[in-house]
């Protein structure tokens, strides 16, 4: 009988390509998509834990499950992910309707898992042996899709001091470069023009298993044919290289975006979070990365209120958005994670400070934000397309090659790429015209 999952996503593009290999998977053991809660017999959440917030919401949405388990016979309920990772066993002692808990290297089980569910017997599968074994099983895309994900390894060796990631992925592992060429070329036979690299930290790939180096990967990638855009994330600010960087000038498909989180301003705090750079360095490399690719777009990540965060330090981070002006960036408040080294740092930061700081920082964003956005009125650029705009009806959406998202008229044009004149600037996005 063929039965129905939803599988709900939270975190990052790690969890979006995960799920989409989940939905993979469970489609050759007769799941189909489910549309909505109601239609499925099975829900699977893939958890997120880098905040506590991302925590809370889960704990949250199993509380919705266990009323929507209730309503019909025979529903299961699994838990996978970097929550399920961290909290194991303990998820099911505080939520006792999951049927199935499993991790993050545990996503090929699951077939065998739901099978033994439905005969009432609970899973429990945690094991991280480094060996990742689902990186085989093609993630999910949907038909007419221009832009897919391609990971290219897991994990990360960093231990940054806030940070759980090495914790609920395991330590990094770089997957073999023929395997990625190989997915790259299936996926342009399909007819994907554009590939996004993913990885914790894209810039040492291959490094431990003596691989190609990154830059020779996007080297090979770019000659995949069929293959027009390539992006990456994420990018090491202390191991992105001059070679990488020089990529940009020699390979056209490179997208003339990266996101280089840079986290503090304040080289004490850079220290102490064991970043591995100093904001001179940092300047360096963005300075370098705009000499090979003359408008290239920067985005970030910033953490404030770090452990001993002073507002001199916050200041730092303020003026280095200054010189650098983003594009666009992910700001955050520190959250202290069990079992990280800053959770049990002294000169922790008030909740009610950092939020003031955040707030100063998010504004000041979204004035280079804006800042940004409105250099592009008047230009034009091409567009691939992703479909029917969300946000403006008969309008179509797509993504600039420097990831601004673009809402606008279609013209006679055909295929995936446009060329569009942008008209004007909105917050986060662009509107425009096509033009032949
Ligand atoms: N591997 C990537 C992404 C890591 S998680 C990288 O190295 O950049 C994404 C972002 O979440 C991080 O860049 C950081 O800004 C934020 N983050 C991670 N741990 C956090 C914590 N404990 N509190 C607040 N923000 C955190
Ligand atoms: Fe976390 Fe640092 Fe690794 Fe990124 S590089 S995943 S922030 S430990
Ligand atoms: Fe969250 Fe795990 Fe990604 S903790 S940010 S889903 S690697």
């Amino acid at each position: 009988m063929r039965r129905n999952v939803f599988i709900k996503t939270f975190g990052c593009q790690m969890n979006a390509v995960d799920s989409a290999r989940m939905l993979s998977l469970l489609s050759q053991a007769d799941y189909g998509a489910a549309a909505s809660l109601e239609e499925a017999d099975l829900v699977l959440l893939n958890t997120c834990c880098i905040r506590e917030k991302a925590d809370q919401k889960i704990y949250s949405e199993l509380g919705v499950l266990r009323r929507w388990k209730q309503r019909r016979a025979g529903r299961l309920v699994g838990v996978g992910g970097c929550l399920a990772q961290q909290a194991g066993d303990a998820l099911r002692r505080r939520a006792p309707h999951v049927d199935i808990v499993f991790g993050t290297h545990n996503i090929s089980k699951l077939p065998e898992m739901v099978r033994r569910a439905a005969e009432r017997v609970p899973s429990l599968e945690l094991a991280m042996n480094g060996d990742v074994g689902h990186w085989d099983i093609p993630p999910y895309l949907p038909g007419g899709a221009t832009s897919a994900m391609v990971t290219i390894m897991q994990g990360c060796d960093n231990f940054c001091a806030y940070c759980i990631v090495p914790l609920v992925r395991g330590r990094e592992v770089s997957r073999s470069s023929g395997d990625i060429l190989a997915e790259a070329r299936a996926l342009a036979e399909r007819g994907v023009l554009e590939i996004v690299l993913l990885g914790q930290n894209v810039n040492s790939y291959g490094n431990k298993e003596g691989e190609i180096p990154f830059h020779d990967l996007l080297l090979r990638l770019s000659r995949v044919e069929g293959i027009r855009r390539i992006r990456f994330i994420t990018s090491h600010p202390r191991d992105l290289d001059e070679r990488t960087i020089g990529r940009f000038s020699e390979i056209e498909a490179l997208c003339p975006h990266v996101h280089l989180p840079l986290q503090s301003g304040s080289d004490r705090i850079l220290s102490s979070m064991g970043r591995g750079y100093t904001l001179r360095e940092y300047f360096g490399k963005v300075a370098a990365l705009r000499k090979a690719r003359p408008g290239i777009a920067f985005s970030s990540d910033f953490i404030v209120g770090f452990p001993g965060e002073t507002e001199d330090d916050f200041l730092r981070t303020l003026e280095a958005m200054e010189v650098v002006r983003y594009d666009s960036s992910f700001s955050f408040r520190f959250s202290p994670r069990p079992g990280t080294h800053a959770a049990e740092m002294c000169g922790q930061v008030a909740p009610e400070m950092s939020g003031e700081r955040l707030g100063r920082l998010q504004a000041l964003q979204d004035r280079h934000t804006r800042g940004r956005l409105s250099e592009f009125v008047g230009r034009e650029t091409p567009v691939l397309v992703e479909g029917e705009s969300a946000k403006v009806r008969g309008k179509l959406c797509g993504r600039t090659p420097c990831h601004k998202t673009v809402n606008f008229t279609e013209g006679s044009g055909e295929g995936p790429i446009r060329k569009v004149r942008v008209t004007s600037a909105r917050a986060h996005s662009l509107a425009g015209e096509e033009i032949p």
